[in-house]
């Protein structure tokens, strides 16, 4: 069974903006909340050059990447065509206005890479 661990309250994350979630041993976690309340998680690290996502301003149900104005989409990672390449995204689990993520992805997902920003 997967474990879920909670993050912080839907209310704790600003409006189109994001909250990062640290891991130990691997690049950060952008959690986002969009105007209707959806959220979404994302690696924080563009798929581009690697730009910090969760500094990038939310859109309906995508973020523009802060340094080269990328549009991801919130629900894949993907950047929007003509640009190409994804960012792994995350398992968000809501429930009574707090955000739970999957402690097993946490542990898993992306480890490798950097967050370094070209
Ligand atoms: S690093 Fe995100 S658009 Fe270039």
């Amino acid at each position: 069974m997967s474990q879920w661990k909670s993050i912080c309250r839907v209310d704790d994350i600003p409006v189109l903006g994001s909250r990062r979630v640290a891991r130990p041993d691997g690049c950060d976690v952008a959690v986002f909340r969009n105007a209707e309340d959806k959220v979404f998680a994302l690696l924080d690290r563009c798929p581009h050059k690697g730009g910090p996502l969760s500094q990038g301003i939310v859109f309906g149900e995508s973020v523009a990447c802060p340094l080269h104005n990328w549009t991801i989409g919130l629900h894949d990672g993907c950047a929007k065509a003509p640009d190409e390449g994804c960012t792994p995204r995350f398992s968000v689990n809501v429930e009574n206005g707090v955000v739970y993520l999957n402690v097993d992805e946490l542990n898993s997902v992306a480890l490798n890479e950097s967050a370094t920003a070209a």
